[in-house]
């Protein structure tokens, strides 16, 4: 079972659109699929056809009180969600005063070890004990970024964060599997200018594929589908598809 987390400090960067597509396309390849929501926000939930107000049993249960995993089939075949609410929010206060406070994600998982191929994880937009928990869980990150916040210094906290994380000890297993540009415009030179720049600051770090402003993603999102599935044939899925290819190859080792 791979876990990865989808994180970024930043709202509104494309975490849950970018979550949701993944999951899907890698749910068509028939894997087995669960999508976590651990955004107190639930965008992802509701982006999967379930409105977050109706969820009464979240992630945060599972870590709290040692419940199973709440898991739930979606529209899409192999792709199952665990929701979020509202509720989940209590969850990050009440793991502050607790002993390893940081693994209790981690140790939610492992209830579900062996349902599923690859464990998605939608971060919520800070990097608070939530996210923490998401990265310690996981063994890689994936971070989407929007052309404004293009620059080594926007990502400073959180490259700094995931290196917390490895050399403290909570997850020396972590890799940061890349950094892929969302909203990407490709018809200002300036934005081009950018892109390549960061691409000579963080080499390798930066993927190949990025993922335009598509209105195909709104609509989408309100139809309660990811593009992927909801519109197969826009260049919004087109582009989603490209990059479960790439997130297959680099979290791969
Ligand atoms: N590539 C895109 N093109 C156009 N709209 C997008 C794109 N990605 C996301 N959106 C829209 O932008 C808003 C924020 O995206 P979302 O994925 O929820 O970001 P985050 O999870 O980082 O807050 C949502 O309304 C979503 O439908
Ligand atoms: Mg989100």
């Amino acid at each position: 079972m791979r876990i990865i987390t989808i994180a970024q400090q930043k709202g509104g960067v494309g975490k849950t659109t970018s979550t949701v597509n993944i999951a899907a396309g890698l749910a068509l390849k028939g894997l087995r699929v669960l999508a976590v929501d651990a955004d107190p926000q639930g965008s992802m939930t509701l982006a999967l056809g379930t409105d977050p107000n109706e969820v009464e049993v979240t992630i945060g249960d599972a870590m709290l009180s040692g419940l199973p995993v709440p898991t739930q089939a979606t529209q899409v075949p192999g792709l199952d969600l665990c929701p979020a609410s509202r509720l989940l929010a209590d969850t990050e206060f009440l793991l502050v005063p607790k002993t390893g406070r940081e693994r209790f994600m981690a140790r939610a998982l492992e209830d579900v070890r062996g349902e599923y191929d690859w464990v998605l994880i939608d971060a919520p937009p800070s990097l608070g004990l939530i996210t923490i928990n998401s990265m310690v869980a996981s063994q890689y990150l994936f971070v989407p970024v929007t052309p404004a916040l293009l620059s080594a210094a926007g990502l400073r906290d959180l490259l700094q964060t995931v290196e917390e994380v490895r050399q403290g000890g909570l997850n020396p297993k972590l890799l940061l599997g890349g950094i892929f540009v969302t909203f990407a415009d490709s018809r200002t030179v300036a934005a081009r200018r950018t892109e390549s720049e960061l691409r000579e600051d963080l080499g390798d770090l930066i993927m190949e594929n990025t993922i335009g402003r598509r209105i195909a993603h709104e609509y989408a999102a309100q139809a309660g589908l990811p593009a992927i599935i909801a519109d197969p044939t826009s260049m919004a899925a087109t582009e989603y598809r490209n990059l479960v290819e790439e997130v297959l190859q680099r979290a791969n080792k």
